[in-house]
């Protein structure tokens, strides 16, 4: 599947409107920047791959969601990399935002980019009922799903906040701060092409969980300059990571599971062989990590 162009032109068109002489130039620069270039991608191609399971029957509302989707992961790496949270220098092989922009324009950038996400589902729920394929009960679920993904009790939120607790559940940690967001996308995807969505919802957490598991195990052995963001952060400010808790191996076999159930959870649908595929290719690359990093690093042109 290749939707690199698809999702650089609908990420452009998401962040375009802000680009007036009314907005403050620092926090429209810095909104930018946590935007382009980008990095893997993956939770927009996740939801474009569900919509095209089912042939991509209203485009427009599918593309609206997967922007929306990728926006929110970009306000959360923002607000992660702040020195409140993991006071990450580098992202993506340049400074993070608030390295470049200062504190105060990175946590607005963060905020920014959230409601930009909203607005652009809300663009797509439009679309969704324009073109036929949902009706109005179903256009709300769109912010549902992604309020679901993003907030208490189960979002990124969420995820973010087990880091101030004293116990840790970390599997709840890594399926709220990361797997809700793959769920929504996944889901989101379904929903733009008319379908119902819930049975979508454990392929995208299952892929979430094994993506945050391989990149517990690269803060581990990876090269900053390889993933363009700091090594070695969970270790040094004693954050929960699969890697440090069950080793190498027992990481290994934790992913190797995952991804199992990730392919087994596709459900039934026109083209479900595409996504199982699709599946298992994201599976052997982070499989790949725990073998060895450097040739396994997702790209925006790899996955
Ligand atoms: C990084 O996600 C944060 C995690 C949840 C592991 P990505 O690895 O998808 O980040 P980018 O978008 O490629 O920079
Ligand atoms: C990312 O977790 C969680 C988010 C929701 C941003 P990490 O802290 O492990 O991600 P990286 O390693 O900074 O990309
Ligand atoms: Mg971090
Ligand atoms: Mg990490």
């Amino acid at each position: 599947m290749d939707f690199d162009r698809r999702i650089e032109r609908v990420l452009l068109a998401a962040i375009e409107p802000l680009s007036s002489p009314a907005s403050p130039p620092g926090l429209l620069a810095a909104t930018q920047h946590a935007v382009f270039p980008g990095g893997a991608r993956i939770r927009p191609r996740l939801c474009l791959a569900v919509a095209s399971a089912y042939g991509d029957p209203a485009p427009e509302a599918a593309d609206a969601a997967a922007a929306a989707v990728e926006l929110i992961h970009c306000a959360s790496l923002v607000h992660d990399d702040l020195p409140c949270f993991d006071d990450a220098p580098i992202r993506r092989g340049r400074p993070s935002v608030h390295r470049a922009f200062g504190e105060p324009i990175a946590v607005l950038a963060g905020d920014q980019l959230i409601v930009l996400a909203f607005e652009a589902l809300a663009r797509g729920a439009f679309h969704a009922m324009a073109s036929g394929v949902t009706d109005a009960r179903r256009a709300v679920r769109f912010f549902e799903v992604l309020g679901g993904g993003v907030g208490m009790p189960q979002g990124i939120i969420a995820g973010q906040a087990w880091e101030s607790e004293a116990k840790v559940p970390l599997s709840a940690y890594r399926r709220a701060k990361t797997g809700a967001l793959f769920e929504a996308a996944a889901t989101l995807g379904a929903l733009s092409a008319g379908q119902d969505g819930a049975a979508w919802g454990d392929l995208g957490q299952r892929i979430g969980e094994a993506y945050q598991v391989a990149d517990d195990v690269l803060d581990l052995v990876g090269r900053p300059e390889d993933m363009g963001k700091p090594a070695g952060r969970d270790g040094a400010l004693g954050r929960p990571n699969t890697a440090l808790e069950l080793g190498l191996s027992g990481t290994t076999r934790l992913l190797q599971r995952l991804i199992q159930d990730a392919v087994e959870a596709v459900p039934q649908c026109p083209r479900a062989d595409d996504v199982r595929s699709w599946a298992v290719e994201l599976g052997d690359r982070l499989l790949r990590v725990c073998r060895g990093p450097s040739a396994a690093l997702p790209t925006v042109s790899s996955m």
